[in-house]
C-alpha cells in the first residue's frame, strides 16, 4: 500500500503464537518493558501487537468494541500511550466478518468505519485484520483471489499461508508456500508466511536458525511469538541477529527465492542493495550435507570474484570465492552467507 508505511518488512512482537487467547494488560506492559531492556526495540522490533481475544464479548450499547474489563482494565488507550513513552508502536487486531477467529469478540463486519475511528482515537499504529466468520463474502468482486494477488493495495503485508504452529514440517511448509509469491513484495506490500515461533520450545536451536533465515530472506514481518520476558540467551542470539535483521530490512526490497533444489537440500538467494546478494543453503536431510551455491544459479555474472560472511558465525571467510561456494551444512539446518562481489583489479 503506497501509504508511506512498511518501506522494510514490520517488526515487533505478538501476543498469539505463546499466549492465544490467555492475555491481559499486564503481558502486554511487560512484553513492551522486555523488547526494550533486552535491546530487541533498539535492533528495530517496535511493535507490540495485541492479537484476537481483547475485547468484551459484545458491543456496548452504542456499537463499540469494548476492552475486556476483566483483562484490560485500563483500557487499550493506556496501552498505546504506554508503548508510545517507550518509543514503541501499539498494534491491535480485528476481522472482517461478524466475530474474530475465536469467536469470542465482534469483528468489524457493519462496523468498519466505527472501529477504524475508534482504533485512531485510541492512537492505534497497526491493524491486523483477520478473515473468519465473514458469511462467505468474497474481498474482490472477481471471487477467490489469492491475497498476494489484491492486498496491495489495502496493506502493507498480507499472509500467504495457514497458521504456522511450532514444529519444523509446518515452518518449512509455509517458507515453501510463501515463495511462490515473491515477484509480488515489495516496499510497501510484503508476503507474510505468519509469524515467528523461534523461542516458544517446539522446534531445535538449529531449526530456529533455519526459520529466522528463511524469514528474514523472504522480507516477511519479524513479528516475535515468543516470550519476550523470558528470553534464553539462544534465543535472544538469533532474534537479535544484527546481520540477519539487516538482510531482511535491506532498503532494495527484494524477496529471496529457491534457485536450486537438489532433494532435501536447497539454496535460497536474492539480492541485496550494492549489488549484494544474499543466501541461504538449507538442509532438509536428517544427515550432513554438502550444499554448493553457483553463481549461475544465484545470479552472479561468471568469474565475479566474492567475498563472504557467514551471517551465524559473523565472519568474513579469508578465502575468495569465484563461479561457487560450497559448504558443509549440518542435518535440518542452514549456512546463510553474505556475498559482495570484489573490483576486479583486487
Ligand atoms: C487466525 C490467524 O491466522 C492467527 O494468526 C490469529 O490471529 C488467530 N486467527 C486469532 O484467532
Amino acid at each position: 500500500l503506497a501509504n508511506g508505511l512498511g518501506m522494510t518488512p514490520p517488526m515487533g512482537w505478538n501476543t498469539w503464537n505463546h499466549f492465544f487467547c490467555d492475555i491481559n494488560e499486564t503481558v502486554i506492559r511487560e512484553s513492551a518493558d522486555a523488547l526494550v531492556s533486552t535491546g530487541l526495540a533498539k535492533l528495530g522490533y517496535r511493535y507490540v501487537n495485541i492479537d484476537d481475544c481483547w475485547a468484551e464479548h459484545d458491543r456496548d450499547s452504542k456499537g463499540y468494541l469494548v476492552p475486556r474489563k476483566s483483562t484490560f482494565p485500563s483500557g487499550i488507550k493506556a496501552l498505546a500511550d504506554y508503548a508510545h513513552g517507550k518509543g514503541l508502536k501499539l498494534g491491535i487486531y480485528s476481522d472482517a466478518g461478524s466475530r474474530t477467529c475465536s469467536q469470542r469478540m465482534p469483528g468489524s463486519l457493519g462496523h468498519e468505519q466505527k472501529d477504524a475511528e475508534t482504533f485512531a482515537s485510541w492512537g492505534i499504529d497497526y491493524l491486523k485484520y483477520d478473515n473468519c466468520n465473514n458469511g462467505d463474502l468474497k474481498p474482490m468482486k472477481r471471487g477467490d483471489m489469492h491475497p498476494a494477488l489484491w492486498a496491495d493495495k489495502l496493506g502493507n503485508s498480507w499472509r500467504t499461508t495457514m497458521d504456522i504452529n511450532d514444529s519444523w514440517e509446518s515452518m518449512v511448509s509455509r517458507a515453501d508456500q510463501n515463495e511462490v509469491y515473491a515477484e509480488h513484495a515489495r516496499p510497501g506490500g510484503w508476503n507474510d508466511p505468519d509469524m515467528l515461533e523461534v523461542g516458544n520450545g517446539g522446534m531445535s536451536n538449529d531449526e530456529y536458525i533455519v526459520h529466522f533465515s528463511l524469514w528474514a530472506a523472504s522480507k516477511a514481518p519479524l513479528l516475535i511469538g515468543c516470550d519476550v520476558r523470558s528470553l534464553s540467551k539462544e534465543t535472544l542470539a538469533i532474534l537479535g541477529n544484527e546481520e540477519v535483521i539487516a538482510v531482511n530490512q535491506d532498503p532494495l526490497g527484494v524477496q529471496a527465492k529457491k534457485v536450486r533444489m537438489e532433494g532435501d537440500h536447497e539454496v535460497w538467494a536474492g539480492p541485496l542493495s550494492g549489488y549484494r546478494t544474499v543466501i541461504v543453503l538449507l538442509n532438509r536431510s536428517p544427515e550432513f550435507r554438502i550444499i554448493t551455491a553457483q553463481w549461475d544459479d544465484i545470479g552472479i555474472p561468471p568469474n565475479t570474484i566474492v567475498e563472504a560472511r557467514d551471517l551465524w558465525k559473523h565472519t568474513t571467510m579469508d578465502k575468495r570465492f569465484v563461479n561457487k561456494l560450497k559448504a558443509n551444512v549440518r542435518p535440518h539446518a542452514c549456512k546463510m552467507f553474505l556475498l559482495t562481489p570484489l573490483p576486479l583489479s583486487e
